[in-house]
């Protein structure tokens, strides 16, 4: 199966990318170093539709990058939600600045630049009805053991790039930083006992974890 086939007949087949989100994808592409790390079409719709699904009233994403997941998870969500994104590169700001303010879900998103390490023990338990983990690979362990009581019981953790463009299970990038950041928070989620998971094959892995 192509894989690149397929993903273009995924995406003649979904809802149509926002214009605005478009325009994003578009200067990402002008302007910044690693553009490819946007959620994209696909993700992006799949976040949508799990927010008008779940109804979170807060949520967290950690790794806001341009703001596209940002705003995507805004689309879905109920008009008195509140999502917290924490970015932790600062020239990042005025770029997802400019397009929370031109889209008419952005009053929905409270930015916040720091490291998600540092930012996170401020807010109380049992307080986030959905997280969305997005940002340093080395770091997934970490991120997932410090909001994991900020979780309310029910509570839903989706983690990007858990496939890791397949490196987990390659021998050849098992000492890779980042490659053993992923395989070490799979095999801690895959022992944790207070959690329901699975793993989806969207893009570059999505796992999506229930806090029972
Ligand atoms: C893959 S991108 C996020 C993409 C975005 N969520 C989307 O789907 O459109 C990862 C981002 O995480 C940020 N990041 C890395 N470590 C972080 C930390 N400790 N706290 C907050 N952000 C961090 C990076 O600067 C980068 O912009």
């Amino acid at each position: 199966m192509d894989e690149f086939k397929i993903e273009d007949y995924i995406l003649s087949h979904i809802d149509s990318e926002p214009d605005l989100l478009k325009r994003m994808t578009r200067e990402a592409h002008i302007k910044l170093l690693r553009p490819r790390m946007l959620s994209g079409n696909i993700q992006g719709r799949f976040l949508k539709i799990l927010t008008s699904l779940l109804k979170p009233e807060n949520i967290l994403e950690i790794g806001t990058f341009t703001g596209y997941s940002a705003l995507c998870l805004a689309e879905g969500a109920p008009e008195n939600s509140k999502i917290v994104t924490i970015e932790i590169d600062d020239e990042m700001e005025s770029f997802i600045n400019k397009y929370l303010l031109q889209s008419e879900y952005g009053h929905k998103v409270d930015l916040r630049i720091g490291d998600a390490l540092k930012l996170i023990p401020q807010y109380n338990n049992n307080y986030f009805d959905l997280i969305f983990i997005d940002a340093n690979k080395r770091d997934f362990v970490a991120y997932y053991d410090i909001i994991f009581d900020k979780m309310k019981n029910g509570g839903i953790i989706i983690v990007d790039n858990t496939f890791w463009n397949g490196k987990v299970i390659d021998e050849e990038f098992k000492n890779d930083e980042q490659t053993k950041g992923v395989l070490q928070f799979n095999k801690h989620i895959q022992e944790d006992p207070r959690i329901e998971k699975v793993i989806l094959p969207i893009r570059d892995g999505l796992t999506i974890i229930r806090k029972k």
